[in-house]
């Protein structure tokens, strides 16, 4: 059964909403059903492009992965994210998530957003685009506040936070994407609002939770934050087998007969 927005919302204090993220059709078919939601994050930047962040991912490159996930996954509901710089103002993030949305067949599109950024919001709601507006830790502002910092430590934050998230949800946006947030302000967020909330590194109180793959099966591990619980030491498991195959080759024991035509 296909995910639709609908069922999403009809999650909100009933069933908790599970995500992950997907960066091409062969794990996006491995992912498809077993999770809610399957997000085409800017993460790949990091973790398959092997940047220092995600700020430097082309909208061609988002395309081309959310290309690659669509041709793999079939129920579960797909968001995309646009990468920075590419929905600074109204008419052209208008331009570019249109772009986004006639090259894929995603389901809606996610956006690092403030709420001087209302405008745009509406603006993409208005012209029928599903938005999931991304609140809280923001990877796309780490140069401007220099680095990853946890969110709603002080009342300050705690109540930025929550006016950001009833103002997108007021503006239309589907769902509120919660990042790195303290989790009783994560919880205080969700009890307010009446669209569902997707956290990651906020709690176990928001309506949904979202890991990025390679962070949750153990093949980037280069560093671990606190919020990853790690399901599958893939890096290990794969150094293994292609140490097995190596050996294998050098030893002239692959191919066999049976392998062999
Ligand atoms: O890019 C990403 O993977 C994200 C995370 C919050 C899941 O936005």
């Amino acid at each position: 059964m296909k995910i639709t927005l609908d069922v999403l919302q009809k999650r909100k204090n009933t069933q908790k909403i599970t995500a992950i993220t997907a960066y091409d059709a062969l794990f996006g078919r491995i992912f498809d059903g077993e999770v809610d939601v399957i997000l085409v994050g800017d993460s790949l930047n990091m973790s398959f492009g092997g940047n220092a962040d995600t700020t430097n991912i082309s909208l061609e490159a988002m395309i081309y992965h959310t290309q690659a996930v669509c041709r793999g996954v079939k129920s579960s509901f797909i968001i995309a994210d646009m990468p920075f710089g590419s929905y600074a103002y109204t008419k052209q993030a208008l331009k570019n998530a249109i772009k986004m949305i006639k090259a894929t067949h995603i389901d809606a599109i996610k956006i690092e957003v403030k709420p001087d950024k209302i405008d745009i919001v509406k603006a993409l709601v208005d012209e029928g685009i599903a938005i999931m507006a991304h609140i809280g830790l923001m990877p796309q502002f780490i140069k401007a506040e220099g680095g990853y910092k946890i969110k709603g430590k002080t009342a300050t934050q705690a109540d930025f936070l929550l006016d950001s998230a009833l103002a997108f949800e007021k503006a239309g946006a589907f769902g509120i994407l919660l990042e790195g947030i303290q989790a009783d302000v994560a919880k205080t967020i969700t009890q307010s609002l009446e669209i569902p909330t997707i956290g990651i590194g906020s709690g176990r109180h928001c309506d949904g939770q979202i890991l990025v793959w390679s962070d949750a099966f153990g093949f980037f591990t280069q560093f671990k934050p606190k919020f990853v619980r790690r399901y599958f030491e893939g890096e290990a498991l794969l150094k293994q087998a292609v140490r097995q195959y190596a050996k294998d080759v050098t030893e002239s024991t692959f191919p066999n007969e049976n392998e062999s035509y």
